[in-house]
């Protein structure tokens, strides 16, 4: 048993790991069976674990629920478990936090962050909001959640489309932080939202003339993608669409073979799902550089997982009243999405 003085000086040593490394590092016993553990440590603590269709493999297979954002936002809006434990990146984490102020929302790396969500600093998207003031801001979901406090609602790309246009046509819009797909909803809504320039890493490395090649070379494949993907690769696809999307698209389609211009973690489920079907992930334009992978969602591990859930840390804490403030559009979302 630790003494009070003792728990205080392992507590600052693990504040200064996590502002440090983003995790707790702690050496795990390799004879762990760590799948078993992480479900002993789920039921003993009332814990549900959320994962997103980006995650590897395991951390999905583990999961009590994967899916793409808006599933999962809608998962944390409806879980009665007192502990969260979100397998995705921050912003996610932060929205289940927000929706559940009461309940503990742990992430195995608080570091596992999003590049649209970094694309626009609170301070700065206030600037370029003063500058429209009769517009209305729409916020996809991949934002901080101080960019949420400024939003009238927040959307998803499963959602975006019935979000945007659940507004008058005359009704001025700013749409962010992602300028590729507020450029999308734009060309088939027929409106001329502002837009933020952000852009997600994964999506935005996609190599055109390389897909158009891929596409000769495989006539009998279907070339599917995200709408985070920039226009001349969204101009290719026969399908657009968010992960679920996709994934639901892969199996109703009678195709057998499909060129996968998203992340690369959605295979898993497309392969699980279809095992008969062949999946290609869509070529960058480096090809040595695994850009398919995105570099937060692939900060999530096994044994990051079993740790967060040991010691239910790093938690999302964020201040009363940005949960307060954010909450308005996110509810707003998840109540035009039923
Ligand atoms: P969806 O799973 O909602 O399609 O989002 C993709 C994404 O980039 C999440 O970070
Ligand atoms: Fe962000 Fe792109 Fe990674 Fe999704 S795939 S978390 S949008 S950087």
């Amino acid at each position: 048993m630790m003494n009070n003085q003792e728990e205080t000086m392992e507590q600052i040593q693990i504040n200064q790991m996590l502002e440090e490394k983003g995790f707790i590092d702690e050496t795990i016993d390799p004879k762990l069976k760590l799948v078993e553990e992480i479900n002993r440590l789920k039921k003993e603590k009332n814990a549900v674990i959320l994962s997103h269709f980006y995650v590897e493999g395991e951390l999905q297979d583990i999961a009590d629920y994967v899916g793409d954002s808006l599933g999962l936002a809608q998962a944390a809006a409806n879980t009665s478990a007192e502990l969260i434990v979100f397998v995705g990146v921050h912003f996610m984490a932060e929205t289940a936090k927000i929706i559940n102020p009461s309940k503990k929302v742990i992430l195995p790396d608080l570091k596992a962050s999003c590049s649209l969500a970094e694309s626009a600093p609170a301070n700065k998207f206030a600037e370029f909001k003063a500058k429209y003031p009769d517009h209305k801001v729409v916020t996809y979901i991949n934002a901080t959640a101080a960019l949420k406090t400024m939003s009238d609602i927040v959307c998803t790309s499963a959602n975006a489309k019935q979000i945007v246009e659940s507004f008058p046509r005359d009704q001025k819009l700013i749409f962010g932080p992602d300028k590729n797909l507020g450029n999308y909803i734009n060309s088939i809504t027929g409106r001329e939202m502002v837009l933020w320039d952000g852009a997600c890493i994964v999506h935005e490395q996609y190599s055109v003339e390389k897909i158009a090649k891929l596409m000769d070379e495989n006539s009998d494949a279907e070339f599917i993608a995200h709408p985070e993907c920039e226009k001349p690769v969204l101009l290719l696809a026969e399908h657009i669409g968010s992960t679920t999307s996709l994934l639901n698209y892969v199996q109703k389609s009678n195709s057998k073979k499909f060129i996968v211009a998203t992340e690369s973690g959605i295979l898993h489920q497309m392969v699980k799902a279809c095992p008969d079907k062949m999946f290609i992930p869509a070529p960058s334009i480096d090809s040595t550089c695994g850009c398919n992978d995105c570099e937060y969602m692939k900060l999530n591990s096994l044994q990051k997982l079993y740790i967060c859930l040991k010691h239910e840390q790093p938690e999302v804490v964020l201040p009363e009243k940005v949960i307060e403030m954010a909450k308005i559009p996110i509810l707003r979302m998840l109540e035009n999405s039923k």
